[in-house]
């Protein structure tokens, strides 16, 4: 069964708003174990616009859950991957304009830094290092060159495609480099901008091991869950 990380930084990203403490993080990476989810998937960015270095060392030292922090290549976003030990971490792109991970990391460009990361990390014993890349067999063959245990296929392309050839062609492309990554030897996840609709096929894709989702998920938790906040709150009121 394919498993699911469920990335949580948007319900920070609603705590962000106050700088305040709802809602809680750990409440809602425990809420997301209770539906199921396999892991929790956290971007701390360099402009920690959402997830907060606390927040690392909460999640992994009051959670007894996989945690697979996303993480761009920043010191010191280093120095806290190496200090907390996330059992997965995923190497990511990240420009500070971007409103999301845009693109995928290019490895080929990058692959000494990469390469030295990807040791430091897997020297303080981060079991799984993950390159989020496009789906392209260059992109993989670097990503096996430096050493990452995986691959993270960004699928953003697949789920921003409009017409049904684009949608056709870009997950057939996402077949062809899971096909590829998992015959070069790496462990293939997928993930960006999957949602309700969307993610059926790319979930059908045997090499496939994980999905990461986060967005629609935090979204969907909105709209299942307003009902009864609102119901609560006017229960507070005068009758
Ligand atoms: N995987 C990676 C590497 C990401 O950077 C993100 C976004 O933080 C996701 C998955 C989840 O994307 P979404 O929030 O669109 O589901």
């Amino acid at each position: 069964m394919t498993k699911l990380g469920v990335n949580i930084d948007h319900v920070a990203t609603v705590r962000q708003a106050r700088r305040g403490t709802q809602p809680d993080l750990l409440t809602g990476a425990r809420l997301a174990l209770q539906g199921g989810a396999d892991g929790i998937t956290i971007h701390l960015r360099e402009d920690r616009r959402h997830i907060q270095d606390a927040d690392v060392r909460a999640i992994r030292t009051e959670l007894d859950a996989h945690l697979n922090l996303e993480m761009a290549l920043a010191p010191d976003v280093m120095d806290v991957a190496v200090s907390v030990v996330p059992d997965q971490a995923t190497l990511v792109p990240e420009r500070r304009e971007e409103l999301t991970t845009e693109g995928g990391l290019d490895v080929v460009a990058h692959a000494s830094g990469l390469a030295e990361v990807t040791r430091k990390l897997i020297d303080a014993g981060v079991g799984c290092v993950s390159m989020f890349i496009e789906p392209r067999p260059e992109q993989i063959d670097a990503s096996v060159r430096i050493g990452a245990h995986a691959i993270e296929i960004h699928t953003g392309a697949y789920a921003n495609a409009t017409d049904s050839a684009t949608v056709a062609a870009s997950l057939a492309e996402i077949r062809r480099a899971a096909d590829y990554g998992a015959a070069a030897g790496v462990r293939v996840f997928a993930g960006h901008g999957l949602d309700y609709d969307n993610v059926g096929p790319v979930a059908a894709v045997e090499p496939i091991e994980e999905l990461n989702i986060g967005h629609a998920i935090v979204s969907r938790a909105i709209e299942v869950g307003l009902v009864q906040a609102v119901a609560q709150m006017k229960a507070l009121l005068k009758p």
